[in-house]
């Protein structure tokens, strides 16, 4: 019998195990600047010179399809006899995420674009700590925020040639989770860099959904008792919490032994038993999942 192997559906498989896995190394070795170049300017393989290869893929808004004429449909040498994969050593050769943005542990920022590192340039931001998830909450995945490239890094969806290169967010599955009486439509102001009336941080039953949250800057204020439900202001972790009440206008019981009605996610002194059911769009009551 013979296996039939959709090149397509392996692709997208590739595609999506190296979001995970991250990429290999990228040999980092170049040839001698003396080495003579007939094809490509004389900088083509000189990080610091403005006609770097990567630096003129970048000008012409990362589109590297035309590189495939001569460099071979899969980067492999074609014509021109010179492999990409000699250099770009992960399964998707110069497709792989972390060739443009991440890192070989995650497709997402830091590095950013522009090779930042630090959490106050936008396109590094607050991304690990959603992706990772903390001692309190469930991690956060890409599709909450964008909408991933599917199989192809030309997808529309992804590098779509807009002129400031700027990543696209589009709010989905737990961001959008909507809960009675309540239905968030999260927004991102680019011109702040902040969000607001996400479920995550709020907009939710009895929720504190007039949040806005600051993506690369401020103090970790989202991280809170009382930011996303509850009140700040108050002085116990318990009645920081606690969810709006009848006093205001809310429906949530008036009891702060959390633990005794939420003891699937938090213990007697409000420690996370089990982080992952807590901001993950479920509430658990008495240890089972349900829609509020
Ligand atoms: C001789 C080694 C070598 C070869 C061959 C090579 N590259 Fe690169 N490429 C590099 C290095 C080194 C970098 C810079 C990596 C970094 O900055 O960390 C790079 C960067 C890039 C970038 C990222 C640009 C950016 O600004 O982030 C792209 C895209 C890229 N190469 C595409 C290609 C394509 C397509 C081919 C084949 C047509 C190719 N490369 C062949 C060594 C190579
Ligand atoms: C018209 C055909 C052609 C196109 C299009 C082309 N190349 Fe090349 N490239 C070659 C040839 C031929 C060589 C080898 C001879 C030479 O070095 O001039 C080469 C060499 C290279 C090398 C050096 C490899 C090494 O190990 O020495 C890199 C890197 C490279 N090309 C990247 C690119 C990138 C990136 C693109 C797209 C932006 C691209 N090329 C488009 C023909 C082409
Ligand atoms: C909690 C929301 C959120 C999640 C989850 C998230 N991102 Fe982002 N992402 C953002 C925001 C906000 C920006 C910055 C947009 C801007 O430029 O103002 C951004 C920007 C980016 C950029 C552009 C970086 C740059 O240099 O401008 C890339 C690439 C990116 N995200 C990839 C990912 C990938 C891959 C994942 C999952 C592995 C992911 N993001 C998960 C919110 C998110
Ligand atoms: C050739 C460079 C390049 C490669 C390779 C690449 N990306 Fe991107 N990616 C970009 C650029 C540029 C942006 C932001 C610009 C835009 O949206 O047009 C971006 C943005 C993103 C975003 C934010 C949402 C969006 O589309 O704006 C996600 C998520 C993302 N990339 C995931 C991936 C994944 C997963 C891979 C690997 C399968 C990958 N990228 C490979 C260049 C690249
Ligand atoms: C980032 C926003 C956010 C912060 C900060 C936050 N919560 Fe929550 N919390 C939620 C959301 C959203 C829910 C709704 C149920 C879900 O999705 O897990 C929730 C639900 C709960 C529940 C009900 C059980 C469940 O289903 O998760 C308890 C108990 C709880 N939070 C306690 C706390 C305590 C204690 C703190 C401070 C240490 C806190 N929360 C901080 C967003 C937050
Ligand atoms: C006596 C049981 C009980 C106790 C104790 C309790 N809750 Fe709840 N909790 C509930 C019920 C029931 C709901 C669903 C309320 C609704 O949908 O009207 C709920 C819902 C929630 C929600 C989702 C928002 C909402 O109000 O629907 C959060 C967040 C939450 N509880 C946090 C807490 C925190 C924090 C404490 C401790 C300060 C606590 N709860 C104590 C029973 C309890």
């Amino acid at each position: 019998m013979k296996t039939y192997v959709n090149p397509v559906l392996t692709c997208s498989l590739v595609a999506f195990i190296g979001l995970f896995i991250g990429c290999s190394d990228l040999k980092e070795t170049l040839p001698a600047a003396s080495q003579t170049i007939g094809v490509h300017p004389s900088g083509w393989l000189s990080k610091t010179s403005s006609d770097f290869h990567g630096a003129t893929i970048r000008a012409q808004g990362w589109d590297m399809r035309s590189c495939k004429n001569c460099h071979g449909g899969n980067y492999d040498g074609g014509t021109s006899g010179q492999s990409c994969r000699a250099c770009h050593t992960e399964t998707l050769g110069p497709e792989a995420c972390n060739v443009c943005h991440g890192s070989t542990t995650s497709a997402a920022p830091p590095t950013d674009l522009n090779g930042n590192s630090d959490q106050s340039y936008r396109g590094v931001g607050k991304h690990q700590v959603h992706l990772m998830g903390t001692v309190r909450t469930a991690p956060v995945g890409c599709s909450n925020c964008h909408q991933l490239p599917s199989g192809n890094i030309y997808d529309p969806a992804h590098i779509n040639g807009n002129p400031d290169n700027r990543a696209e967010i589009n709010f989905s599955v737990v961001a959008k989770r909507a809960t009675s009486g309540v239905t968030p439509s999260p927004v991102y102001y680019e011109v702040g860099g902040s969000c607001a009336d996400t479920y995550c941080h709020g907009a939710f039953k009895n929720g504190n959904g007039d949040r806005l949250m600051f993506w690369n800057g401020g103090a970790a204020l989202s991280a809170a008792c009382g930011s996303c439900h509850g009140d700040l202001t108050k002085a116990t972790l318990a009645e920081k919490a606690l969810p709006k009440t009848a006093a205001q206008g809310g429906t949530h019981p008036i009891n702060l032994a959390c633990s005794t009605c939420h003891g699937g996610v938090v213990n007697a002194s409000l420690g996370f038993v089990n982080p992952s059911k807590h901001v993950d769009g479920r509430l658990n009551l008495n240890g089972t999942d349900v829609t509020f």
